[in-house]
Parts: structure tokens; C-alpha cells; sequence
């Protein structure tokens, strides 16, 4: 057992799985919510505790829709009663802070790794994270991509301080986007309830880092391997070739 199976096995993953995936309604005949989409024939949310799993997570908080509540209760439970495992709702798709923020009532004060539903990596980006001197601020991770602009774009110092992240900016400042998992210290539930919805009317997970941008204490974690945001049609096809 390293130190890092240990902090791992106890740190609660939040898991945002609300929203509505509009990007990929009537795909394949989806009537219902992007983390129940079949991927290889097991639906979305389940690859997904599987994959946080392999990374050494047991200990999950997901963030369901009030529509597919009950049906996401049901799947993920059918396949995953091994694992401790809570819901709790967002009413409405306010944004990602947001749904983060839904978790607030059942963590303590405690460090969090919070990951987005349908963000899949070939390798555990905490892979040579030092965890155990993980005190305090946020981590995001990057991955230099060729399509910023649809992503939140990350501009970093040379010691790997995050600078200024941006939300599919027009004119991105780097390469480098942020995937969807985050590490955060004990102080953002304070952060969430101090941010101002977006143009677009959200709490935006942006918002939310530069908070820790601001205070300089944002760090990067660049991750090797392929990483795929499967919020498109075509990313899940990918996304069922890569898992294979
Ligand atoms: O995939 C990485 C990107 O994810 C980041 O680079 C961006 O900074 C970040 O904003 C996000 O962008 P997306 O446009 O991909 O986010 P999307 O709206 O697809 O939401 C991602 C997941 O979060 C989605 O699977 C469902 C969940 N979600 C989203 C919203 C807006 C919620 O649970 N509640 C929400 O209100």
C-alpha cells in the first residue's frame, strides 16, 4: 500500500453527471441524459466509476439531473454495489460550480477530487501527483490540444502556476486546455458561493479556478495519454474505439 492508494481510497470524488447533454439528444435514439448513453454497451456513468476506480477512488458523490435521478440511482447501484456511492440532485443546469456545489451538504472539511461525467483519459492524470504534499489551493490538469477554443484555456508560468484560464476563449493564449478533473482544497465551498453567474447565465468551473488563479494558488499537472471530452456524437464513437 503507497501513500497514494491511501490518501486515494479516503478522498471523496465528486462526479458531475447533471446537465442535459444537448449536444447529443436523438443520438442513437437518446431520449434521456448523456451519462446514461451507452458506450460499448454499458451506459456512460458506469465506465465512468469504473475508470475512477482504476485510479484508486471508492468513495463517490454523483451529481444527477432531477429528471434521471432514479434511473441513474438504479444503473450505477445495479453495477456498483462494492463501492460507496451518494447522490444528490441539481435542479436546475446552473453550471458546473454549480453542480459541484450540490455536494457541499455531504463532504466535510476535506480536500476533493472533482471530475466531469463524460471526461475519459488513457491514464490516471494523478500519476506522479504528489498528493501527500498537496496542502492547500487547486490543481488543474492540461493537455496541449489543437481545438482550444472549445475548451477552458490555461496560461501558465514557467514554475507551472496557473497564470489565467479562460472559457472557450476566441483567441486562445495557449494550446493548453483544461480537462475535466480538478483538485481542490477545503476552501471552495467559500469560493463557490461568492461567484456571479456568467454571460451565458452559469457558475462556470473557470470562474472557480481563477478564483485560486487570483490568490496564486492555482497549480498545472500537464497529462500524457489521449483524454476525450464525450459531449459530441462523434467524441463518444471515439470514445468507444479508445476503450476498445
Ligand atoms: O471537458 C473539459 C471542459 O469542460 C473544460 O475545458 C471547460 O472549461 C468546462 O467548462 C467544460 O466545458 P464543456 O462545454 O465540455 O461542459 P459541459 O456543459 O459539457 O459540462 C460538462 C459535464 O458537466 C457534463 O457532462 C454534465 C456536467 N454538468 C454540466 C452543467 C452545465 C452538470 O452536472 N451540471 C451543469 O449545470
Amino acid at each position: 500500500i503507497t501513500v497514494y492508494s491511501l490518501i486515494v481510497k479516503n478522498m471523496k470524488c465528486i462526479i458531475a453527471a447533471g446537465g442535459l447533454g444537448t449536444r447529443l439528444q436523438n443520438f442513437r435514439d437518446n431520449k434521456s441524459t448523456k451519462i446514461l448513453l451507452e458506450v460499448n454497451g454499458a451506459p456512460m456513468i458506469n465506465h465512468q466509476i469504473k475508470q475512477l476506480n482504476n485510479w484508486g477512488f471508492e468513495n463517490f458523490i454523483i451529481i444527477t439531473n432531477p429528471e434521471y435521478s432514479d434511473l441513474i440511482q438504479e444503473v450505477v447501484k445495479k453495477a456498483h454495489s462494492e463501492f460507496h456511492i451518494e447522490f444528490s440532485v441539481q435542479d436546475k443546469p446552473r453550471g458546473i460550480s454549480h453542480a459541484l456545489q450540490q455536494a457541499e451538504h455531504i463532504v466535510n472539511n476535506e480536500k476533493l477530487f472533482f471530475v466531469l461525467g463524460d471526461n475519459f483519459f488513457e491514464k490516471n492524470p494523478l500519476e506522479g501527483f504528489d498528493l501527500d504534499e498537496f496542502k492547500e489551493g487547486a490543481y488543474i490538469f492540461t493537455k496541449s490540444v489543437d481545438n482550444p477554443k472549445e475548451f477552458g484555456v490555461a496560461q501558465m508560468d514557467e514554475g507551472g502556476n496557473v497564470i489565467s484560464i479562460e472559457e472557450k476563449p476566441e483567441m486562445p493564449k495557449s494550446n493548453n486546455a483544461v480537462v475535466g478533473a480538478y483538485m481542490f482544497d477545503e476552501s471552495v465551498f467559500e469560493k463557490i458561493s461568492t461567484l456571479q453567474p456568467s454571460k451565458r447565465d452559469e457558475y462556470e468551473i473557470t470562474d472557480l479556478c481563477n478564483l485560486y488563479v487570483n490568490n496564486e494558488k492555482c497549480k498545472n499537472f500537464s497529462i500524457d495519454g489521449w483524454w476525450i471530452d464525450a459531449g459530441t456524437p462523434e467524441r463518444i464513437i471515439e470514445l468507444e474505439e479508445k476503450l476498445g
